[in-house]
């Protein structure tokens, strides 16, 4: 099998290629592409040196798989491309997300979506990545009304250049020198709080990143009918993104039942024993793939709804890993070829 990486110098793109040597993903040869900028430099790969390329319809062909992480312009233009030329494409832009035939895939919530995909497979958004992983389990259990999700964003999610600002802005606060102007983000983003993640467009009073996790949600989950609302924050942590869900469900499920539902649940690691300071932080998920749960509790104020503490790495579950499991997957099933129109 023939794989192509683009975007393989990024943040999520490095993380994929680490991901598929840890899992011995079965390769027989990997391409990493990027921008001009990167054309011709050498990503060490274990035992083996890749060479980067640019993206050229020459450089494009034979390829059986695609993992995509440079962003929605190059998925928009180059995913069609990869697709025609006889790949199937694992997209991790927001840029095929909502189209109706393009599957939007968690490995252990929607498997069955990959079948009859028509060459290009999206993987979601981070924070809806790990807010579904503990859903799916519940829907299943006790059914979903009601989804209302805040969430704890790291800077990492935005990319290696707001990593490198909160960076800054720290060292100055406490040196007590001058802050740099933020750049990235629209206010300074050490020792502060951002109710904005991503941006208002066209005067919605929610962000294109919360209409993502409401969008995404109800598509992973299958079901149009749940209702989910949410507020998404930028918090000054480097990796690992966390949640607070509340969760209203059809069928009564208490507490005990779920945190037993979730420990069952592939990928899922229940950590809640509160009164002893035992529940996830995104300290303790950064570099895991496995999504972290706690504070498992009962809503005082309605007695179908649940309390619940989701934390995943965003760069792992929250991207690389969940693209190279959906990777897998295709290939298990006999689906790296896309369906007849
Ligand atoms: N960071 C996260 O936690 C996260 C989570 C889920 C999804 N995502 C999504 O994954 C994508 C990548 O995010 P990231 O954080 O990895 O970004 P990043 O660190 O900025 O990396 C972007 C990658 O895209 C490449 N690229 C940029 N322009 C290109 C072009 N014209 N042609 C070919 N390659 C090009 C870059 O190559 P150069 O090095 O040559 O510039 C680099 O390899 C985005 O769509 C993002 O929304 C990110």
């Amino acid at each position: 099998m023939r794989v192509a990486v683009v975007g393989a110098t990024g943040a999520v793109g490095s993380t994929m290629l680490g991901v598929m040597r840890e899992r011995t993903f079965p390769a027989d040869e990997v391409v990493p592409f990027a921008s001009e900028r990167s054309a011709g430099r050498t990503i060490d790969w274990g035992d083996v040196d890749l060479s980067v390329q640019p993206l050229t319809e020459e450089s494009i062909r034979g390829f059986d798989l695609a993992l995509f992480s440079a962003g929605s312009s190059v998925s928009a233009e180059w995913a069609p491309r990869f697709a025609d030329a006889g790949a199937v494409v694992v997209d991790n832009s927001s840029q095929w997300r909502m189209h109706d035939d393009v599957p939007l895939v968690v490995a252990e919530v929607n498997p069955k979506a990959l079948e009859g995909h028509r060459g290009i497979v999206a993987n979601p958004n981070c924070t809806t990545m790990q807010t579904v992983m503990a859903l799916g389990p519940i829907l299943h259990e006790a059914g979903i009304e009601r989804v209302v999700m805040s969430t704890y964003q790291a800077v990492s999610g935005t990319g290696q250049k707001a990593v490198d600002e909160l960076h800054r802005q720290a060292e100055a606060v406490i040196e007590a020198r001058e802050i740099p102007a933020p750049a990235v983000y629209p206010h300074q983003i050490a020792f502060n709080v951002l109710p904005q993640v991503e941006t208002f467009k066209d005067g919605d009073d929610y962000t294109t990143e919360e209409r993502k996790c409401m969008h995404e949600t109800r598509k992973i989950l299958g079901r149009e009918d749940v209702k989910v609302s949410a507020t998404c924050v930028r918090v000054p942590v480097y990796t690992g993104h966390s949640v607070s869900a509340n969760v209203q469900t059809v069928e009564p499920l208490s507490p005990g039942e779920c945190r037993e539902l979730l420990a069952k649940a592939p990928g899922v690691v229940v950590v809640d024993d509160p009164a002893n300071g035992i529940y996830p932080t995104a300290m303790d998920v950064a570099g895991r793939d496995d999504v972290l749960v706690g504070r498992i509790r009962r809503d005082p104020s309605h007695e179908r709804c649940l309390n619940l503490w989701i934390v995943g790495d965003n760069l792992r579950k929250g991207a690389a890993t969940n693209a190279v499991q959906v990777a897998e997957l295709l290939k298990v099933r006999g689906l790296l070829r896309a369906a007849a129109a």
